[in-house]
C-alpha cells in the first residue's frame, strides 16, 4: 500500500454540500474514501479511453429457443478466445438465459467482442461493464 499524503482543496460550499450528501447516501465512511472512489473511477475511464489492457464483464440476455443462438454465441467467443477468462450461465425462466462473460485484454478487442455478441441474431440485451485489471490503481 502506498503512503498517505494529506492535501487541502477548495470547493464551492454548495458543491461540498452536494458531495457530502451523495457520499453519505452511498455509504462512504469519510470524504477521503469518497474522493478516492471518484479518482479511481476516472482512472479506469482513462484506461479504457487510452486503449489499455483492461478487464470487464459482458452480460447477455437471450431466449435459448432462438435458432442457432447458442452456437453463434460460442462461435463469437472462440473468435476472441484469448480475451475470455470464463463465463457463467443462469436460466432466468423457461425461455430467457443470462450469460456473464468475464474478459481481460486490450480495450478495442473487448469492444469488438461485445459488438459481435450484441449483433448475434435474437440477442435481447448485451451490456459491457468496464472495469480494470486493478494493477495501476
Ligand atoms: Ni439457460
Amino acid at each position: 500500500m502506498s503512503s498517505i499524503t494529506r492535501i487541502s482543496i477548495s470547493l464551492a460550499s454548495d458543491v461540498l454540500e452536494k458531495f457530502d450528501a451523495l457520499s453519505k447516501e452511498q455509504g462512504f465512511p469519510t470524504r477521503s474514501e469518497a474522493i478516492t472512489h471518484l479518482i479511481h473511477s476516472s482512472l479506469v475511464q482513462q484506461q479504457w479511453a487510452d486503449g489499455k489492457v483492461v478487464a470487464g464483464a459482458i452480460t447477455l440476455i437471450y431466449d435459448h429457443h432462438k435458432s442457432q443462438i447458442l452456437q453463434k454465441i460460442v462461435d463469437v467467443q472462440h473468435d476472441f478466445g484469448n480475451l475470455v477468462i470464463c463465463s457463467q450461465h443462469a436460466h432466468l425462466d423457461r425461455h430467457n438465459c443470462m450469460e456473464n462473460i468475464i474478459v481481460r485484454g486490450e480495450m478495442r478487442q473487448i469492444q469488438k467482442l461485445h459488438q459481435g455478441l450484441s449483433a448475434v441474431k435474437g440477442m435481447k440485451h448485451a451490456v459491457l461493464s468496464m472495469t480494470t485489471t486493478g494493477k495501476d490503481l
